[in-house]
Parts: C-alpha cells; structure tokens; sequence
C-alpha cells in the first residue's frame, strides 16, 4: 500500500488482491453502509458507490483518517483471528483509537463509534496507469 498526500489528508492507494476483492462480498451483510449511501457527497463519489468503492476494482484510493474523531487506522489484511478483531475478519482496517472497523473497501462495520465509511476522494485515471487525485471529470474537488 502507498500513502501519498493530498490537502494535507494522507490518502492510501492499495493494490487489492483477488481475495481481498472477493472478501467484500463477505462483509457486505456486516458493514453499515454497503452501498455508500451516507453522505455520499462527501465520502464517495459516484463512481465509486459500488461494492468495491473503486474505479478498477482491484485498486482502493481512500483517505487513511477515521471518520469517528480522526485518528488513522492501521492495516490489518490478514484475515482471521487476531488481537482486538472478530474471529471471523476477512482483513481490512482497525482504527485502534475505539476500536472502529472497516473492510478492505473502507466500509465501516455496523455498530461502530465510526459514522461513515472511510473518505474516496474524487480520483481518476490519466491512461492506464497515472492517477491523479482530487480531481475527476466533474473538476477538482
Ligand atoms: S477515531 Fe477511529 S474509532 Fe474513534
């Protein structure tokens, strides 16, 4: 995972493997907000209120801050049973503040302090390969 910085705001860019991919079917029925209808304006724009909140669905850009009171959530990609997660975690997100959870999309689990799903900036893509954040074909953010 890269973090690059964008208004001040670190932002991840995460290659998602297939099974991260595939574990978002699995969550779907545990997060708060599966479709990214909260606030979408603010946290997903419109081509990323999908189940991946992504343009490729291999490729999450999320801002790494929580949406609770803003600490920054760690890593926590291998699923199963660990320290201060669910036995049955499918990898994702801990914000080890009070303890908020999210899924390898940044969907928030259901009855967590966190409101909303964590921040897709506007986002496109230059070609194949160039991303450029804060910016989409409806302009800059
Ligand atoms: S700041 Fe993340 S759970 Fe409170």
């Amino acid at each position: 995972m890269r973090t690059v910085e964008w208004r001040g705001k670190p932002v991840w860019i995460l290659k998602r493997t297939p099974e991260m991919v595939a574990s978002l079917k699995k969550t779907d029925g545990k997060v708060a907000d599966a479709d990214s209808k909260r606030n979408p304006e603010e946290f997903t724009p419109e081509y990323c209120r999908n189940e991946h909140r992504s343009i490729k669905p291999e490729i999450l850009v999320a801002v790494g801050i929580c949406t609770h009171l803003g600490c920054s959530p760690s890593s926590k990609f291998t699923p199963g049973p660990q320290p201060s997660l669910p036995d049955d975690w499918e990898g994702g997100f801990l914000c080890p503040c009070h303890g908020s959870t999210f899924d390898m999309a940044g969907r928030v689990y259901k009855n967590k302090p966190a409101p909303d799903n964590l921040q897709v900036p506007r986002h496109m893509y230059m070609g194949d390969t160039k991303l450029v954040i804060g910016k989409d074909e409806k302009g800059e953010a």
